[in-house]
């Protein structure tokens, strides 16, 4: 099978500088979601057609794996003249075409395999949807046996075709054979002088072929138009995603508060608290308590590391999880610590208030509040190791590059500039002055200065 994505429109109601396919729903662009999606239904090859200029259209194409083949719609003459910009492609390949559109990121590949199945008896199966208001769409007509007809869109429909809630979903399967004789028999003598791709229905039937749809669910072809069509797709796929998560074995207290990535993955007898967020790249494993508040992400536009939480982990309230951050078993960061590029091995712990930063935490190490490691010179990034069962006590400040050994203890308030040795004690305070009665004697000295 090939796919064919058809993502050149400019989605100017966005408002933005962007494309619209680039915009995100849970993390992922848009086209990014249909090329999974194109790529999980087993298509042995995907092209998407873009329009001119949308060079950061072809980056985000040619970041996922297996990069598809782009093709350059130079003016957006509607549907069918897209899909004819990969004329190459739709030539050199026999067998099932899918044509999708870039801006419906829910469509799941059981739809684009429903699609296909429906080859073996048709020669062009579209992909239906019984709509609650059906404005804006193409209309399936069909017979009194439910053949189609033909795809009527809207602005060309007549009073009695409005009134068909039956709507076409964008997306079109076609056997290779006939179909650019199919295209290219496509007029523009519509509504809006546009090639429409959907009378390929109506001219495949004038030619003998055999014409035929499947019906999916409106969620799943939802299309973006504007931001408001964006966060309601958001919500849909959280929604989604949420009852994944719940059916896979954690709990979310309040589901509606958790926002996931299209790439979250979440263990069993996890509890997730309100309020917390995911990023892309993050993993986490079993009986993991997350408490509210909490953010991860493991993978930003600088650094795709991933995060990965371990089995017994607790998190939070209030905990920030960075790029390149492994919490191994049993690990508990507390609130407003925040880790990155950060190994802390078996039963560490990070309670309260710190920043650990481009650093390893040997097991059962114990982080004291307030520690800080002093990763960045204002020029480059410098490495932290703290061995296994070391004591880092509060308001520690650990100057990188810098190593503190196995069992070593640093007492509160030093700044550690130098390797301290496993099993050592370094303190860096200044020494304990302390001056008897002063505080009282000052104390009487300034009452009588004050009154006079
Ligand atoms: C299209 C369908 C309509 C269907 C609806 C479902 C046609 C003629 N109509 O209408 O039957 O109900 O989707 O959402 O196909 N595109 C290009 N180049 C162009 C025009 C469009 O690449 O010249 C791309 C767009 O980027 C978009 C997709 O094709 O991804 C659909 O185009 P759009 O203009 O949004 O079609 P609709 O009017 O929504
Ligand atoms: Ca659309």
């Amino acid at each position: 099978m090939l796919i064919v994505i058809l993502a050149a429109g400019k989605g100017t109601r966005m408002q933005s500088a962007e494309p619209k396919v680039l915009h995100q729903v849970a993390g992922r662009s848009l086209l990014g979601h249909v090329i999974a999606a194109a790529v999980a239904a087993d298509a042995q090859s995907v092209a998407v057609v873009i329009g001119p200029d949308m060079d950061a259209v072809r980056k985000e194409a040619t970041r996922c794996a297996p990069a598809p083949a782009i093709f350059v719609q130079t003016n957006q003459r509607g549907t069918a003249d897209a899909l004819l910009a990969a004329r190459p492609a739709l030539a050199a390949h026999h067998g099932d075409v899918v044509v999708l559109f870039g801006d419906t990121p829910l469509l799941t590949p059981a739809t684009i395999a429903a699609a296909q199945a429906g080859l073996t008896a048709a020669d062009i199966v579209t992909v239906g949807f019984d709509a609650i208001d059906p404005t804006g769409y193409g209309r399936i007509l069909t017979d009194v046996q439910g053949g189609v007809l033909a795809i009527r869109e809207h602005k060309d429909a007549s009073e009695a075709e409005h009134r068909v809630t039956r709507c076409n979903s964008g997306v079109m399967a076609f056997r290779s054979e006939r179909m650019l004789e199919v295209l290219d028999a496509i007029g523009n003598a519509n509504a809006k002088a546009e090639f429409y791709l959907t009378d390929a229905v109506e001219i495949g039937r004038t030619k003998g072929l055999r014409v035929s749809y499947v019906m999916t669910s409106e969620t799943e072809t939802q299309g973006i138009n504007d931001r408001a069509q964006l966060a309601g797709v958001e919500a849909d796929f959280q929604a989604r995603k949420r009852l994944d998560v719940m059916t896979g074995g954690a709990t979310l207290v309040a589901p509606d508060t958790v926002y996931f990535s299209h790439d979250t993955v979440i263990g069993r007898d996890v509890v997730i608290e309100p309020f917390v967020v995911f990023g892309p790249g993050v993993s986490v494993g079993d009986n993991v308590t997350i408490r509210a508040f909490t953010h991860l992400v493991g993978a930003d536009k600088k650094l795709n590391t991933g995060a990965k939480i371990g089995d017994g982990v607790e998190l939070g309230p209030f905990s920030r999880i960075r790029p390149g951050t492994v919490l191994g078993k049993n690990v508990h960061v507390g609130n407003f610590v925040e880790v990155k590029g950060a190994v802390l091995e078996e039963g560490a712990k990070a309670n309260h208030l710190s920043y650990l930063g481009d650093v390893r935490v040997g097991a059962k190490a114990n982080i004291g509040a307030g520690t800080i490691t002093c990763n960045y010179d204002g020029f480059n990034k410098h490495s932290t190791d703290i061995g296994a069962g070391a004591f880092i006590g509060s308001n520690t400040a650990l100057v990188a590059p810098v190593k503190i050994g196995d069992g070593a203890i640093v007492g509160a308030g030093s700044v550690i500039v130098k390797d301290v040795a496993a099993d050592a004690l370094a303190v860096t305070r200044a020494p304990h002055d302390e001056r008897p009665g002063w505080a009282a004697k000052f104390r009487t000295m300034m009452a009588r200065r004050k009154k006079s």
